[in-house]
């Protein structure tokens, strides 16, 4: 396999919200045949689950964030083939992908212990014949063997006029000045938490993606891989 001395080929792509590593990742996932781990929706899952369960996020005391971090541990999830996540048996991408899931996401994820109950679970996504992993601490904390990381980077400004122009289509209205505080207010939480915070891995490769379209990120990351 080109790239790696290891059998298996590793792609980690960290970055802060509404990037574009998850579009990136499923096409570079998609163009090597490989695996594609999504691990925000991991974060996401446990927090929508704690909330069907009636835990609060809000407390931060050891009792609820070892009930959190329970939870995370036993997540009963399926992420399907064709598409689509089954938490307990029920379809939740949709509830999940919204702004609060988001923000929900980044509060359970300063738990250490939920950090430590979702490691295995992103260390199993590492299968023949390889894996694209998307997140925020991939190439530091889950995946630090990777020889392709990449660190991808826009402007809270650029990332919100994306994530606005999603909404629009979606049919769902939101007010700019709102998209780009609650961006920055999830960048700070992500960043400046103590358990492996959102930054690059020291030999990161990063992009900064605020001129660039989908496709020119995905040849840059294709070329980068096919370099190694
Ligand atoms: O990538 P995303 O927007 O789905 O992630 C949602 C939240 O989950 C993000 O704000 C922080 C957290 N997260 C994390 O702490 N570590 C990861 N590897 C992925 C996500």
């Amino acid at each position: 396999m080109s790239g790696s001395n290891n059998s298996i080929g590793l792609i980690t792509i960290d970055g802060p919200g509404g990037v574009g590593k998850g579009t990136i990742s499923a096409l570079v996932a998609e163009q090597l045949g490989w695996h594609y781990l999504d691990s925000g929706a991991l974060y996401r899952l446990t927090a929508l689950a704690c909330v069907q369960k009636g835990i609060s996020l809000e407390k931060n005391d050891d009792n609820t964030n070892e009930q959190i971090a329970d939870v995370a541990q036993a997540l009963d999830v399926k992420f399907l083939s064709q598409g689509g996540i089954l938490l307990e048996g029920q379809e939740v991408e949709a509830q999940i992908r919204t702004e609060v899931a988001g923000n929900n996401a980044s509060k359970v994820a300063v738990i250490d212990k939920v950090r430590n109950a979702l490691f295995l679970r992103q260390k199993d996504f590492l299968q023949v014949p390889g894996l694209v992993a998307d997140g925020r601490d991939m190439g530091t904390t889950i995946f630090p063997e990777a020889p392709l990381k990449i660190f991808l980077t826009a402007s809270a400004q650029e990332r919100a006029k994306r994530r606005y122009k999603q909404l629009i289509e979606k049919g769902i209205t939101v007010k700019m000045p709102d998209l780009v505080a609650e961006i920055q207010q999830r960048d700070e939480r992500d960043m400046n938490r103590l358990a492996s915070p959102l930054k690059p891995a020291q030999d990161a490769q990063t992009i900064d993606t605020s001129e660039l379209s989908i496709k020119e990120v995905f040849a840059k990351v294709m070329r980068l891989y096919a370099q190694l």
